[in-house]
C-alpha cells in the first residue's frame, strides 16, 4: 500500500468530472487500498478518487470513531433524499477550512462495493453528509463552493499562499 498525493484546492484537476467505473478489478482493488491509507493517515473521515487525481466514480468512507468500518460506494446514485440540515465540513483538499453548508439531511445511496456487489444504503447525519460531499468531488465540485463567492476568493488566496510557502 502506498499514501497518495492529494491535490489541493484550487487545482484545476479538482474540477474533473469523474467517469464510471466498467470494471472492478485489480487496478481498482490496489487503488481503494492506497485510498483507504492515504485516508486513515491524512487522517480524514472521507476520500473521493478524484482528491488523489483519479477521475473516476469511487469513494471511500469511515465515520466510525475505531477507525475500522470502511465503506467502498463505485459508481453512487443518490435515488432519494429528504430534508435540510446544516453542517460545519471540512476536507482534505482544503485544509484546515471549515465552514457550514447546508444539505439533504437524510439520502438513500445505490453502488456498488469492492466486489461489484449492488448495494442500498439509507443514511442521515454525518454519513449524509460524508456521501453528498464525496459524491460532489465525482462532479468536480469542491465545497467551498457553497459559500459566498467573497468568502471563497478569501479562501482561494489562503491556499494559494500556504502552498507558495509550503
Ligand atoms: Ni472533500
Amino acid at each position: 500500500m502506498a499514501i497518495l498525493n492529494i491535490l489541493n484546492y484550487p487545482d484545476p484537476r479538482l474540477h474533473m468530472v469523474a467517469k464510471p467505473i466498467k470494471e472492478i478489478d485489480a487496478t481498482i482493488r490496489h487503488l481503494i487500498d492506497d485510498m483507504a491509507e492515504t485516508m486513515y493517515d491524512a487522517p480524514g473521515v472521507g476520500l473521493a478518487a478524484t482528491q488523489v487525481n483519479q477521475h473516476i466514480q469511487l469513494i471511500l468512507i469511515d465515520t466510525s470513531k475505531t477507525k475500522d468500518h470502511l465503506q467502498v460506494f463505485i459508481n453512487p446514485k443518490i435515488i432519494a433524499k429528504s430534508g435540510e440540515k446544516e453542517y460545519e465540513e471540512g476536507c482534505l483538499s482544503v485544509p484546515g477550512i471549515y465552514e457550514s453548508v447546508t444539505r439533504a439531511d437524510k439520502v438513500t445511496v445505490e453502488a456498488l462495493d469492492r466486489d461489484g456487489k449492488k448495494f442500498t444504503l439509507k443514511a442521515e447525519g454525518l454519513m449524509s453528509v460524508c456521501i453528498q460531499h464525496e459524491m460532489d468531488h465525482l462532479l468536480g465540485k469542491v465545497f467551498v463552493e457553497y459559500l459566498s463567492p467573497l468568502k471563497r476568493n478569501r479562501i482561494k488566496s489562503k491556499m494559494v499562499k500556504l502552498q507558495r510557502d509550503r
